[in-house]
């Protein structure tokens, strides 16, 4: 990446303005004086840009969609995103424990999972959840076990046969997943079946995920043609077509809004004969919760290896992003005492952990003059960042603060070193 320009303003949240004194401002909060009281690392959330993002989903779609919390969950973005209208995907017995504490009543609540155990299904069966993802034959014959007199919905998750990728379609390696039944093998007309003919099992509809950080609205719609398919002459109620949709990350980056892909991808399922009266639903998780945080870190030590490059270690690291580190993630980083200055300096910006991967911004662009004890921030960390972290290191998670009308509200206090050894016996 070029070191030089600015950070570009639109990868922050949705209500970050610029104050007088050059600090970033998130929902009417100095983000300089929340992270000095608040201590670094620490996640700041916009929550006007959250129950925007909520409600976005809620009208695009309709009834229905529902917020996959894997993207970033505790009690209170449960409780907004059921707020705003949405249902919640819970993809573990443990996210489905988080959103019954945050009072999701059973029909608010969709239940995931490619090995779901015999536990976490009575829990599902018990609450009634809106729809059980049945993904594997396994899983028909476990729910046909446990059902007992109850009658349960549930929707049959599918593999397309396409997968996308973020920037391209590809057409191979679509029989080898873990997740759903293959249309083309067959195994999904055998499921339908197999769930039609379980007493007590209703079939609601199908259901595909075809991959994450999606910038193209055009792959949704040709894999929506694929399911369509299969799915028209069942004559079933409804059709998730699953997450994906991709964000900007990095400088120069554009991702469709989630009403553009909600269009696209209903009018290309209009298009090959799905009826008006059939329910498009989705599980939106990154283009939710992404855009609506950023991480404040503090900067502790800076190493200058002439004709090399320039290491700047900040407070947090790999524990709280592994994102870099797992999948080559880029991110930006920004001074947000001065969010507007020129980044003319390159340098890898690096977390406290032992060991060299510890990397959050390989080639950040920073700003002149960085110093210790200066904060610095990566923007768009709202999901799959909290969501990810671990303790490595022991190093405690940092805090979650939800930034609104100039307050911010803890809603995940800091771990304490005390926390790190609850476990231990
Ligand atoms: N529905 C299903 C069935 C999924 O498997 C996922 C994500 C979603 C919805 C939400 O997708 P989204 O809208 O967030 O793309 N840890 C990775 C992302 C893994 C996504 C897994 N499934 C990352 O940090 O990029």
């Amino acid at each position: 990446m070029a070191a030089g320009a600015p950070l570009e303003l639109s990868l922050l949240p949705e209500t970050s303005k610029v104050t007088a004194g050059g600090h970033l401002e998130i929902g009417g909060v100095d983000v300089v004086a929340a992270a000095n009281e608040l201590g670094t690392p620490v996640f700041l959330y916009d929550e006007a840009h959250l129950r925007a993002r909520c409600a976005e989903a809620a009208a695009a779609f309709g009834d229905g969609v529902a917020y996959a919390t894997k993207a970033f969950l505790c009690t209170a973005m449960a409780g907004l995103a059921l707020e705003e209208g949405l249902c919640l995907d819970v993809a573990t017995g443990g996210e489905l424990a988080v959103a019954l504490r945050a009072g999701a009543s059973g029909d608010r609540i969709i239940f995931h999972g490619n090995n779901k155990s015999a536990a976490e299904l009575e829990t599902a069966l018990d609450v009634g959840v809106r729809h059980i993802m049945v993904d594997s034959f396994d899983e028909i014959a476990r729910l046909g076990d446990l059902v007992g007199g109850r009658r349960q919905s549930v929707m049959l998750r599918l593999t397309p046969g396409v997968e996308a990728h973020t920037h391209e379609f590809i057409q191979t390696g679509q029989e080898d997943s873990k997740f759903g039944f293959s249309i083309a093998s067959g195994a999904a007309a055998r499921a339908v079946d197999a769930v039609r003919a379980t007493t007590g099992l209703e079939l609601a509809g199908v259901h595909a995920h075809i991959g994450s950080q999606i910038f193209d609205v055009a792959s949704f719609a040709k894999a929506a043609e694929i399911i369509a398919e299969f799915f028209v002459p069942l004559g079933l109620g409804e059709l998730c077509v699953g997450g994906g949709l991709g964000v900007a990350y990095l400088n120069g980056e554009r991702a469709p809004s989630i009403t553009e892909w909600a269009e696209v991808t209903k009018a290309a399922l209009v298009g090959v004969g799905v009826s008006n009266e059939v329910a498009v639903t989705a599980e939106p998780g990154r283009s939710i919760a992404a855009q609506a945080a950023i991480t404040v870190y503090r900067v502790g030590t800076m190493k200058d290896l002439p004709g090399i490059r320039t290491y700047v270690s900040v407070d947090g690291g790999m524990s709280d992003n592994p994102r870099p580190v797992l999948y080559g993630s880029g991110y930006e980083t920004f001074d947000p005492a001065r969010v507007q200055a020129d980044r003319p300096r390159l340098g890898r910006l690096v977390g406290k952990h032992c060991e060299s991967g510890d990397v959050l911004v390989a080639e950040a662009a920073l700003p002149e003059g960085l110093a210790v004890g200066d904060l610095l921030a990566t923007p768009v960390t709202g999901a799959y960042g909290y969501s990810m972290a671990s303790n490595y290191n022991k190093v405690p998670r940092p805090p979650v603060a939800f930034l609104r009308n100039g307050a911010a509200r803890v809603v995940i206090r800091r771990e304490t070193f005390e926390d790190l050894s609850t476990l231990d016996l």
